[in-house]
């Protein structure tokens, strides 16, 4: 089993790291424009093997495709992060063209790759990759429902002193300040959190996961690497390991949610098909007229898009 990761920046290596420390795959390539800077971050990398006891082999190449070739699953990282004041949407000029490239590059070498997008601003991202791949959404798809919830239950986790293992969360929407979070789906080990914490308490926590990229970006003027890298791995071994794990992931709606033709974060169950099922939960009219919102939020994103690339 292969897998690449396409941008060795925090992300990409991190990602990378995580993969081999798992010890699921027989190779990871990690690849840069950069010249040397994939090579080294893989060497490192490999050199913490013995000490953390892997085996999988992690290369690192300068923009050399054919090295990816055969790939089984490739994530993309590629792209411009944001900096303080900047918002996701503010990349979609640069990174737009970065990830039509890189796309077609990976199918050169590994056309039938499952494709996981990470670059932002993600769902125009993914949308973008799936445009260019002309393969069916099942084997495209973006991360940013893992990372969400992972925060969330992370806050939580804080909150209630409890192990962020048994905290259950979900959330919809767009990875922005419009994801729809979703109190009711949350659980403390099957006990609603809605019975654990008082209302402003979720709230409170609810406002800091939908902000939660931007808190990193502003403590470190840069965007967050060890929880986005770990969350696209996370993927990475549910569908390499035909998991069929349940997470929220941007994926294609075709009807589903009354939408159609639209990239964004819904619930679906990860496996070596990639998405094999998106999950529709029951949603009150106040949850729809946020997911609705978020909808909205996304679809302008989505109509900057023709006139950046050719599609
Ligand atoms: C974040 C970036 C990766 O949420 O979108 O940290």
């Amino acid at each position: 089993m292969k897998a690449s990761v396409i941008g060795a920046g925090n992300v990409g290596a991190t990602c990378a790291n995580v993969l081999a420390a798992r010890n699921f795959l027989d190779e990871v390539v990690l690849l840069d424009i950069k010249p040397n800077y994939a090579e080294g971050k893989a060497l490192d990398i490999w050199e913490s093997a013995p000490i953390l006891g892997f085996n999988t082999r992690v290369k690192g190449v300068t923009n050399d495709y054919s090295a990816t070739a055969g790939s089984d699953v490739v994530v993309i990282t590629s792209g411009i992060p944001r900096k303080p004041g900047m918002s996701r949407d503010d990349l979609i000029a640069t990174n737009a063209k970065i990830v039509k490239s890189v796309t077609e590059q990976v199918l050169q070498h590994s056309p039938d790759a499952i494709l996981i997008v990470v670059s932002n601003p993600l769902d125009v991202m993914t949308y973008t990759a799936y445009l260019t791949a002309k393969k069916p959404s099942q084997k495209v798809f973006g991360m940013a429902g893992v990372l969400d919830t992972a925060r969330y239950r992370a806050f939580l986790a804080e909150a209630l002193d409890v192990s962020p293992l048994d905290i259950q969360a979900l959330l919809m929407g767009g990875h922005g300040d419009t994801m729809v979070p979703l109190p009711r789906y949350t659980t403390v080990s099957g006990i609603p959190v809605t019975e654990l914490l008082d209302a402003d308490t979720i709230d409170r926590i609810l406002e800091r996961t939908r902000k939660g990229g931007g808190e990193i970006v502003n403590l470190l003027g840069t965007s967050a690497w060890y929880a986005p890298g770990a969350a696209a791995a996370q993927m990475v071994e549910a569908v390499m390991l035909n998991q069929k794990r349940v997470f929220p992931v941007c994926a294609r709606l075709e009807g589903q949610y009354g939408e159609d033709d639209l990239y964004i974060g819904v619930p679906v169950k990860l496996g070596r098909n990639g998405i094999e099922q998106i999950i529709e939960v029951s949603l009150t009219s106040e949850e729809m007229a946020l997911f609705k919102e978020s909808v909205q939020h996304v679809r302008s994103v989505m109509s900057r898009l023709s006139d950046l690339i050719e599609l």
